[in-house]
């Protein structure tokens, strides 16, 4: 029998491990990718279908991912490895980590692309561009920073070198101390923003527009793109919570932080939706205009408002560091695969997987300029596609496989030593991760598969894995 690679760092409390999951899922998810597609996809119905699958999908697979690190205690690759060794699975389980580990690649590297915009409003809000500023001069201004790849290129070096240098730096002297005083500053913001909201004159209409659903503006596209976007936006299917709860120790409550987590996570994503589209409205802006929502209606607010330099240059900070706390957990799977696997120190994991990733981004950069024109993945843009494959396809797949793994494989015992849920709450979970979640992936998967070849060979894989697992799980209790 091979070494199990155990991890050895560990959290120094549940408090500061909670603070840390829920700094991975808060990020450019809620604050940038949420407003903007709930903008694109029509509003209400498209919110519902989202709150809908975090509850019914997201957190059962959150619990799942978390008690599946810390079973497993070692990054993705590893931990899949050992806890299907463990309970009698095959060893392929090792590749559900493998998956995790690419697509937390390929979403940095376009992450620390738009971080970088952030960045880049942080050091213009702080020189007073924004002050006074009206809507059409914000749009000119984000225009002007889109259409400039070495801007870009350059903004996205720094947010590349940030996250590297602090994911060097280890668990405990990095990531905790980057989180601790971040979460209750970007709270506190966001609601200074919801009073200015509330005068917009537009308040009422912007909480229509989220909460009143029109489902004649669904389609099954929008209802892939908010399945796939509860699993970003909690971080799951990926192997992040994975590594997370590897470091956990087994006093600690994971279905008490899966819900702080979740709930977190949530709330600063409605927040955000309601004080943008205030915004929005009030303006006559367009609610589908895409990418640059955040960065094309947030320095109207923040131009007009009392207070407005400071507020504003505190926000787009507090918008760096979120975007850090998360980028630095897209990374960390890999990077603990590379120190614990392959015998890469972290230091230097950590700078040799930033230059492969800093490449990668460049695609995401010219998408916006030089390669606008370029089509990838059907009609998308290479940064459209590089999004659409992993938050679409690669995260619900992972997280629908975690789900079968601690539905179908796990033992009993250690499932309810990890999940320690009441009779009947845990025959509700079991339910919910052996049917519920992932016949909800795997139908929305199907209902797509007429616009995308790509998912075909998603889906029949998926399907077929299903069906393999179902039956080998038969036929060992049997
Ligand atoms: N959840 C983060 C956000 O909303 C992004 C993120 C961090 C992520 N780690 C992840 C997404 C792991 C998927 C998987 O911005």
């Amino acid at each position: 029998m091979s070494q199990l690679q155990l991890s050895k760092d560990s959290w120094s409390s549940q408090t500061v491990f909670i603070m840390a999951a829920v700094g991975s899922a808060v990020g450019l998810g809620n604050l940038w990718k949420f407003p903007y597609i709930t903008g694109e996809n029509g509003g209400g119905a498209f919110v519902l279908v989202y709150l809908g699958c975090v509850l019914l999908i997201g957190i059962p697979v959150l619990l799942s991912e978390l008690a599946l690190g810390r079973a497993g205690k070692a990054n993705p690759v590893q931990a899949m490895a050992n806890v299907a060794r463990e309970n009698g699975g095959s060893r392929l389980w090792g590749l559900l980590g493998l998956n995790g580990v690419l697509a937390g690649a390929l979403i940095l590297s376009f992450y620390t692309v738009i971080a970088g915009w952030a960045v880049s409003y942080f050091v213009d809000s702080l020189k007073g561009v924004f002050i006074g500023i009206d809507a059409n001069a914000v749009g000119e201004h984000f225009s002007g920073l889109l259409a400039n790849p070495y801007e870009l290129i350059f903004w996205h070096t720094v947010v590349t070198l940030f996250t590297v240098i602090v994911v060097a730096k280890g668990i405990k002297s990095g990531i905790e101390k980057a989180i601790t005083f971040m979460m209750p500053g970007l709270l506190l913001i966001l609601l200074v923003l919801l009073g200015y909201a509330t005068t917009t004159g537009a308040f009422t209409q912007s909480l229509n527009f989220l909460f009143a659903p029109d489902f004649s503006k669904l389609t099954w596209q929008a209802v892939l793109t908010a399945m796939g976007h509860a699993f970003f936006t909690l971080s799951i299917g990926l192997g992040t919570m994975m590594v997370y709860g590897s470091y956990l120790s087994k006093e600690y409550s994971i279905v008490k932080a899966g819900l702080w987590i979740a709930f977190a996570d949530t709330i600063v994503a409605l927040l955000a939706g309601l004080v943008i589209f205030s915004i929005v409205f009030a303006n006559g802006l367009e609610a589908g205009s895409g990418p640059g929502l955040l960065f094309q209606t947030l320095p109207v607010a923040f131009g007009e408002m009392a207070g407005g330099w400071f507020f504003g240059t505190l926000f787009f900070a507090l918008v760096v560091m979120a975007a850090l706390s998360s980028a630095i957990s897209l990374i960390e799977p890999a990077v603990s695969w590379f120190d614990q696997n392959w015998g890469i120190k972290r230091v230097k994991a950590a700078w040799i997987l930033g230059f492969i990733i800093w490449t990668i981004g460049i695609g995401t950069v010219l998408s916006f300029n030089e390669w606008s024109d370029l089509h990838f993945l059907g009609e998308r843009t290479f940064f459209d596609s590089v999004d659409y494959i992993t938050a679409n396809i690669m995260l619900p797949l992972g997280g629908l496989l975690m789900a079968v793994f601690v539905a179908w494989i796990l033992k009993d015992d250690v499932r309810s030593q990890e999940i320690p849920l009441s009779g009947n709450l845990m025959s509700v979970f079991i339910f919910v991760l052996k049917w519920i979640a992932p016949i909800a992936v795997m139908v929305v998967f199907s209902t797509n598969l007429v616009a995308d070849d790509a998912v075909v060979t998603m889906v029949l894989i998926t399907f077929a894995l299903y069906a393999i697992y179902v039956w080998n799980a038969k036929r060992d209790k049997s």
